[in-house]
């Protein structure tokens, strides 16, 4: 009986080698450790064994029993292992390949123009202040001294959300609302999206402008002429052509456009300046004294200009841009120019 043990050991340890899969292992640990495998059979048959070979053989088919599952264990373990190894063969990586770069982003030419103009002004003391965009017909033109029948209310030439509410058209509203809410001396600077029914090169639908005004005692025309001269020579270099154009706006008094020599043509006439040699970039004047009874400062007592400026103008002057719609077409070979 003993033999059979030992034989049964050496005939288990020679078949190991051969099983090369974790099924074959498992297979072979039913087939000798298993509930019905073959040394369990034998240990069954203790009672036929001679009652002083009994102890030797409950000894060895312990021992065997304790050295073939841990042979198979092993066996297993070595398996998985190998298996990682080749995992990690297979699926190595060249740490020395370049990185695949992300490309960055950046600010639009629009932003930063006006980022550019926000902190040229905030040198000379104004102060940056924000406006609804969808805005009443009371801030939009009433209290601007628009009167009911001027053209700009026209359903050509604003967009309109209701009977009484409008997509502002100009950042000028932000000016009453305010002169509104401080006394003077106001000094503030207030940049937005605005909105008009046109589209052409030098024209879209929604567009950016920055609003100016400046309101004290003894504020005058000179003060205007100088303040906007030191801007438009700090954004576009002292060489700059410029010039004051008289103007109308039914909010200021007297009222001036500034126009820039067409950086495009040079001034000889072209396409974008319309044939005229000069781009409009902004329209500014004296705030009017019907403006400032509406919103309860004595114009006998303060006096004050105010300016818009149209960003994109000044984004295409700077930068050469032969067509505003460009700015909003997002075409990534445009905006990485920037
Ligand atoms: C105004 O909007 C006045 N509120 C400006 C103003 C403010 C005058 C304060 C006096 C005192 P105007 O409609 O001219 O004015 O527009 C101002 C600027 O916006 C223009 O000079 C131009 O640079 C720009 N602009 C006007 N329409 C468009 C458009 N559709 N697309 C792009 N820029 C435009
Ligand atoms: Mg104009």
């Amino acid at each position: 009986m003993l033999n059979t043990l030992d034989e049964l050991e050496k005939k288990a340890m020679l078949e190991l080698p051969g099983a090369t899969s974790e099924d074959a292992l498992n297979e072979l640990r039913t087939m000798y450790l298993g509930r019905k495998g073959v040394l369990t059979q034998m240990l069954r048959q203790i009672s036929t064994v001679t009652a002083e070979e009994r102890p030797l053989f409950g000894k060895r088919s312990n021992e065997i029993k304790e050295s073939l599952s841990h042979a198979i264990y092993e066996a297993l373990e070595r398996l998985k292992s190998s298996r990682k190894d080749d995992v990690l063969l297979k699926e190595t990586i060249d740490v020395t390949l370049p990185g695949r770069t992300v490309g960055r982003g950046h600010l639009h030419p629009v932003t930063r123009v006006s980022q550019e103009i926000c902190r040229i002004f905030a040198r000379m003391g104004f102060n940056v202040v924000e406006g609804p965009e969808v805005e009443t017909d009371y801030y939009n033109f009433e209290a601007l001294n628009i009167p009911k029948d001027h053209p700009a209310r026209d359903m050509q030439d604003t967009f309109y959300v209701e009977e009484n509410i409008v997509l502002r058209t100009h950042t000028s509203p932000v000016q009453i609302r305010t002169m509104e809410k401080m006394k003077p001396p106001v000094r503030i600077l207030s940049p937005g999206r605005v909105y008009r029914p046109d589209s052409d090169v030098s024209h879209t639908p929604m567009f950016h402008q920055i609003e100016g005004l400046m309101v004290d005692r003894g504020v005058t025309f000179g003060d205007l002429k100088g303040t906007l001269t030191y801007f438009l020579k700090q954004i576009f270099g002292a060489d700059i052509f410029l010039r004051f154009r008289p103007s109308f706006f039914p909010f200021t008094e007297p009222s001036a456009e500034v126009d820039i020599q067409c950086v495009m043509c040079g001034g000889k006439g072209c396409r974008v300046c319309g044939q005229s040699g000069w781009l409009e970039i902004l329209g500014s004047g004296m705030v009017d004294p019907a403006v400032f009874e509406n919103v309860g400062y004595d114009p006998e007592e303060v006096t004050g200009f105010a300016f818009g400026l149209g960003v994109e103008r000044i984004a295409m002057l700077k930068y050469g841009i032969s067509d505003i719609r460009l700015f909003f077409e997002n075409d990534w070979r445009f905006l990485e120019q920037f």
